[in-house]
């Protein structure tokens, strides 16, 4: 039997998630973990245990030619530089969300890989869900009509116990509190039904708990082909996972069984005109690990990565529009793509 062709990559950054993907990558078809970085030493025992090469320099694995791609899950305030140097560096990229933190930046960023030639993945997992592309599926194939609203929850409250001087706590990384952490997956799947948002209304408030740049936000976002999300992200309630799309003919909602660090499958409600609801119980799949491969298979020229680009773009756009929002208590503008400074 022909072997799968198979991307050697480096994972930049062995922290929460670093290490669920490390995993995934282990075990999945076309991907090989041939080194890991991280500027903490202590991450070292994790690489050790799995035989996995470490060092603390990002420069030593852009040297080494054995590393074809980068999988970076450091903190959101260095995505663009690290992807701009890993394209320079020839390298195919895989970045954890978000990709930038303003609309300049992801501009800059997607240059760089344009310029180099290289793939550029995003760690939007929630795309490779098989209840979410059975509902995108829906949507595109005009079955639920014309969409014309997104409702949506990622909600958890892993972050009570961060120490307060967490990264992940502070304005300068996490600009309007949720939103970055969970509120962004939401928003990445409105993008894709929608496309590019006009405006977007947040607002962010610090109710019951020690998360200085808020726990609880609520998103209103509207697109430029009509059609609204409303987001709903808490940081400070127990797991929910929620995404629904009503159309003019139908709706199709998934609800999430657990967090998507330990997938236990999805309830799949649709309901179409004058018809009763049907639900489907999904079983468990490892979308982290989907989302991963087909970088791989993108980066190895077997298939395009289905997050284009543009999307990345609009994306990061409405972003920074909420931190906006979130920040001035105003509807704001999402800055359009074609006004992006390019480097
Ligand atoms: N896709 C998802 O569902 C999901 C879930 C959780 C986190 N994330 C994303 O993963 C990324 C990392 O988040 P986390 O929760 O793992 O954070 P974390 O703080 O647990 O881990 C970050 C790691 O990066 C290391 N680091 C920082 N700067 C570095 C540098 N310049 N070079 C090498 N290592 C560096 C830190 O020492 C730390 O070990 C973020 O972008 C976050 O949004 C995504």
């Amino acid at each position: 039997m022909e072997q799968d062709a198979v991307l050697d990559v480096a994972i930049i950054g062995l922290g929460w998630w670093g290490r669920i993907i490390a995993d995934h990558i282990r075990s999945s078809r076309n991907l090989r973990l041939v080194r890991t970085s991280d500027i903490d030493e202590q991450a070292r025992g994790f690489a050790s245990e799995r035989g996995i090469h470490f060092s603390t320099s990002f420069d030593d694995v852009l040297a080494d030619d054995r590393v074809q791609g980068v999988v970076l899950c450091t903190p959101h305030s260095q995505h663009t530089e690290q992807i701009v140097a890993v394209a320079r560096a020839g390298k195919h990229v895989f970045c954890e969300k978000p990709l930038s933190l303003t609309g300049d930046d992801v501009a800059r960023a997607v240059a760089a890989v344009e310029s180099a030639g290289v793939t550029l993945a995003v760690g939007h997992e929630k795309r490779f869900e098989p209840p979410i592309m059975e509902l995108m599926r829906l949507c595109k194939s005009g079955a639920l009509g014309v969409p014309l609203q997104v409702e949506a929850n990622f909600s958890q409250d892993k972050f009570l116990s961060l120490p307060a001087d967490n990264w992940r706590l502070s304005t300068k990384e996490a600009p309007a509190g949720p939103m970055t952490a969970t509120g962004i997956h939401l928003l990445d799947l409105a993008v894709a039904i929608f496309g590019e948002a006009e405006s977007v209304h947040a607002s962010v408030k610090q109710l019951d708990s020690p998360l200085v740049n808020g726990d609880t936000l609520a998103v209103l976002a509207s697109f430029k082909s009509g059609g609204h999300a409303l987001i709903s992200a808490i940081l400070a309630t127990p797991y929910v996972g929620r995404f629904a799309v009503y159309g003019s003919r139908g709706w199709a909602e998934v609800r999430d069984k657990s967090h998507p660090e330990c997938p236990q499958g999805w309830i799949l409600t649709t309901c179409m005109r004058a018809q009763a609801p049907q639900v489907i119980d999904m079983p468990a799949a490892p979308a982290v690990r989907y989302n991963l491969e087909a970088f791989a298979d993108a980066a190895l020229g077997r298939a395009a990565y289905p997050v284009s680009r543009k999307q990345m773009v609009a994306n990061v756009c409405a972003l920074e529009a909420a931190f906006r929002s979130a920040a001035s208590g105003r509807i704001e503008l999402v800055c359009a793509a074609d006004s992006l400074a390019r480097h």
